[in-house]
């Protein structure tokens, strides 16, 4: 039902009623009169559910300590439950992970790695960014004194590196901004004298054309004859300087129209401006990873880490999880509930005792292919020689996609670049390489953007979600079919069993979805505890 055709009982439409709030009172009494009627415009998920303190005597066991295993844990056991937390991983985080010297990872099938970055340089594989409105995930860094800088999601210096265009800008790297304003500018121009020569009277008004080129004149940077002509935003050919030389420099010349649409480039123009990703963003100080060592110090006593599931059971009284420990041990563990966190590509292929419906559900959804590498480089080149701090440079050759630039250390001698993030076909392409070759890939990769790569690769780490052992898959990517008939089941618990994680969300693929998960299902949890 939409707000406009609901009728408060009152004789009012909802919506003149806030209308008439406004005017009243503004937005202080508008937001108050939209909550008071039921929007909800305070995130309903910004905070943990108030479990209070009723848990005492019960028994969770949360499989899994990812991010929506250790906040389980530590909102249930906030509550007072006896909350025992089981991950196969000898580290908490699940793919909250950051390679730095030191870490290991074997793909299935794969090759040993272990990261042998600088000290200090570090690659996010998994999670890198995080939206200002995943207010779930910033509920935890604040609570958690974990403190989070700027991550540059986009950077109009950066470049734009197309092969697959035609045209004199085809394989060359142009600076995204100049793509942008001259893509505007030439769009604007040709908009404003159409509206100019009356192509638009029929439609507006005369008031509406005015203002309408008053906006494409902004909007296109165009000159009061209506040509664009280009702007300083796009890049001066020589800089402005002091005195008389370089003075006031050189502006630079705009591309033509037919160049910049043959190159294909503005292709990527509205790559940031959708719901999910924003021109900035956060990310941890020092690594993703920090999220799940905030966790950690706060649950990491109720870990059982190097611990297998080998059988899950359950009844009307209780649940039976049978482990095998890091030294092989099997032993059964004896819960009220369970809350699972196991992907689901991972949990379709073990020993469950759920019903036949749930089993099927489980099956239903797949995952994604996902591949990143880190690419340790001597020096900073693409700050020192092409003056680009942070975001990505776009490719349109699929294997590589992006390679961004970091978003910290800005000045510092070394750094490390994410040479590749590739997903599906070109993911099993590039993943089926050695981790040597892989790097030899993705270092011929970027020599389009960077002539420099060719002197500057010293190491990299690479991962490749699929191939990973516990996660087999970067995050679930459920269809329509799925989201309708799979979905729904598995939001409800099945016996005993509660399943959460970024799989239970309309927010795959980000650490949000497994927190707000978690949050929903210990809310149903704790109220069928409470009522038992
Ligand atoms: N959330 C993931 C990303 O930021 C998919 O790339």
């Amino acid at each position: 039902m939409t707000p406009d055709i609901m009728n408060g009982g009152r004789g009012v439409s909802r919506r003149s009623f806030l209308e008439s709030l406004g005017g009243m009172g503004g937005s202080a009494l508008l937001l108050a009169g939209m909550t008071a009627l039921g929007f909800d415009i305070a995130s309903a998920n910004a905070a943990p559910p108030e479990l209070g303190e009723g848990g005492k005597g019960k028994k969770v066991i949360v499989l899994g300590a990812g991010v929506a295993g250790m906040t389980s844990a530590y909102e249930l056991s906030r509550a007072g439950y006896d909350v025992t937390v089981i991950e196969a991983r000898a580290f908490a985080g699940g793919r909250c992970q950051t390679a730095r010297k030191g870490f290991k990872l074997t793909e299935l099938g794969g090759e040993a790695q272990e990261c042998d970055f600088d000290d200090g340089l570090y690659i996010n594989h998994g999670p890198w960014r995080i939206p200002y409105h995943h207010h779930s995930t910033l509920h935890y860094t604040k609570l958690f004194n974990v403190p989070l800088e700027v991550f540059v999601n986009d950077n109009d210096a950066s470049y734009v590196a197309f092969n697959k265009g035609t045209g004199p800008l085809a394989g060359k790297a142009i600076r995204k901004g100049q793509i942008a304003a001259d893509a505007r500018g030439a769009a604007a121009e040709i908009l404003a004298k159409q509206v100019k020569q009356g192509a638009l009277d029929q439609q507006m008004t005369a008031e509406d054309r005015q203002l309408f080129l008053a906006y494409l004149t902004r909007e296109g940077y165009l000159s009061a004859d209506l040509a664009y002509t280009g702007t300083d935003g796009r890049g001066f050919e020589v800089n402005p300087g002091p005195g008389m030389v370089p003075g006031p420099g050189k502006e630079s010349t705009p591309y033509p129209l037919t160049d910049v649409l043959h190159s294909k480039a503005w292709g990527v123009l509205s790559s940031v401006t959708g719901y999910e990703q924003q021109r900035t963003m956060f990310q941890p100080v020092g690594g993703m990873d920090q999220i799940a060592k905030g966790f950690e110090r706060h649950v990491g006593k109720l870990i059982r880490y190097s611990t297998l599931v080998k059988k899950y059971r359950q009844n009307d009284k209780g649940v039976e999880v049978t482990v095998s420990g890091p030294d092989g041990k099997v032993e059964t563990l004896k819960a009220d509930y369970c809350i699972c966190t196991i992907p689901l590509s991972v949990l379709r292929q073990m020993d469950m005792g759920v019903s036949a419906k749930f089993k099927a559900a489980i099956g239903a959804v797949s995952y994604a292919l996902v591949g990143k590498i880190g690419l340790q480089m001597k020096t900073r080149f693409w700050e020192e020689k092409h003056f680009i701090y942070g975001g990505h440079v776009y490719t349109d050759d699929p294997d590589i996609n992006t390679i961004t630039l970091p978003s910290t250390g800005f000045q510092s001698q070394k750094g490390v670049l994410l040479g590749y993030y590739n997903f599906g076909a070109s993911a099993a392409k590039v993943s089926a390489l050695s981790p040597k070759a892989r790097q030899d890939f993705a270092a011929q990769g970027g020599m389009r953007a960077f002539p420099e790569y060719a002197d500057n690769v010293e190491t990299s780490f690479s991962a490749a979600w699929h191939r990973i052992e516990h996660n087999l898959g970067g995050w679930a990517q459920w269809d329509d079919e799925g989201r309708r008939d799979a979905y729904p089941i598995l939001c409800e618990p099945d016996g005993r069993l509660y399943l959460a994680g970024e799989h239970l969300s309309y927010l795959t693929g980000w650490q949000a979805g497994g927190i707000e998960s978690a949050w929903q299902q210990i809310a149903k949890l704790h109220k069928r505890a409470q009522a038992a």
